[in-house]
């Protein structure tokens, strides 16, 4: 690939896309209801936040919400699909085994050159695509990347389990992430413990023609309030810390959105103010990968991310994986 000599990566564009159908607590409520299995709106939004998700219809799948969401980004990064030499799809729930679903996303938007391949770090994919994304800029090995986190996760859920079915929704957010000569991503951290494997997992595969072992998610829910209460907060001080920024001095935190509980205990343990904190659980229920790039791209629709801002970018999920990315927003059209 052509080497540039330009030393820093930096968000040029985002972009967003959540399928059509929106199912609210009650409708899922009434739902389950017919197959016995009770929650309620009351229960759904006093312990999770969250009031409605976006469910994608049959045979819609992660690379046409992950497209959706590119095509949107690209145009407002102000370029054109060919200026595109690198895409990175963060996602758990691929449409196929192989080929990767970026590589899809590549044919559907008719980009013929660089270099396309997923992410696999559930909810955390996001931030490990952007900062995979980050070392190829900085290390010259290309000028514009599309990074992606898409999901359709109400395929691997189980919808006769009331503790994580009610969780979930599908969408898909994306931005552009391009050589530039002033700093935008400032500081970044991934971190795994392997060890936690079990308290959030998909245990199954295919083999030998079949589904082997649970294809569906499967999650102690208050283990991993615990976990990712704690690295969250500690994550997000090392990284202001690498980039020299008084986590007080963020503009803006957008944890991975999963419950709103952990939302508030964590700008809490921040001490950051309410209004620093982008909330978009009650909306899209966790999207996994997409719901850090879907919240940067409604934060900026509304009008909360101004150029030279700072931004905190964090992910945690399954693996169990975490990570954090602290960027300072450029200039774009929007
Ligand atoms: C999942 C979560 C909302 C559950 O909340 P909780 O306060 O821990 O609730 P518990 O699991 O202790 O369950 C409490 C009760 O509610 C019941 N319950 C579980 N799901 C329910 C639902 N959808 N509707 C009604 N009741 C429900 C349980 O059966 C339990 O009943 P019991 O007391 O009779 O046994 C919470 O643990 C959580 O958000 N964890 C983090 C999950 C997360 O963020 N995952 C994604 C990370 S990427």
């Amino acid at each position: 690939m052509k080497q540039n000599s330009l030393q820093y990566s930096a968000i040029t564009g985002t972009g967003s896309y959540l399928p059509p159908r929106v199912v609210s607590n009650d409708e899922l409520a009434a739902e389950l209801a017919q197959r016995d299995i009770v929650t309620s709106d009351e229960w759904i939004a006093e312990r999770t936040g969250i009031r409605q998700r976006h469910l994608a219809e049959r045979g819609v799948t992660t690379s046409t919400l992950a497209a959706e969401a590119a095509r949107r980004a690209i145009e407002d990064a102000g370029l054109q699909p060919g200026d595109i030499d690198l895409i990175i799809v963060a996602t758990s729930t691929p449409d196929f085994v192989f080929p990767s679903t970026a590589c899809l996303v590549q044919d559907k938007l008719g980009i013929k050159n660089g270099a396309a391949f997923d992410v696999q770090a559930v909810c955390s994919g996001f931030v490990y695509a952007l900062t995979t994304a980050d070392s190829f800029v900085r290390a010259g090995r290309s000028r514009h990347a599309l990074v992606i986190g898409a999901e359709v996760f109400s395929r691997i859920l189980d919808w006769n389990d009331r503790s994580t079915c009610v969780l979930f929704g599908d969408g898909a957010g994306a931005v552009v992430l391009s050589a530039s000569d002033e700093p935008g991503i400032l500081a970044a951290q991934l971190r795994a413990d392997g060890s936690q494997t079990k308290i959030l997992c998909a245990a199954g595969n295919v083999a030998y023609g079949e589904v082997v072992g649970d294809p569906f998610l499967r999650m102690d829910g208050q283990a991993v309030f615990k976990q990712a209460v704690t690295v969250l907060d500690r994550s997000a001080r090392d990284v202001c810390e690498e980039a020299g920024i008084a986590v007080g001095d963020i503009d803006l935190l957008i944890p991975h959105q999963a419950n709103l509980r952990i939302l508030n205990f964590l700008a809490r343990k921040l001490d950051l103010p309410a209004d620093k904190l982008v909330v978009t659980v009650d909306r899209h229920a966790n999207t996994s990968a997409a719901s850090v790039p879907l919240a940067l791209d409604a934060a900026r629709r509304e009008g909360r991310v101004q150029p030279g801002g700072t931004v905190l970018m964090q992910g945690v999920g399954g693996g169990f994986t975490w990570g954090s990315v602290l960027a300072r927003m450029t200039a774009t059209k929007r």
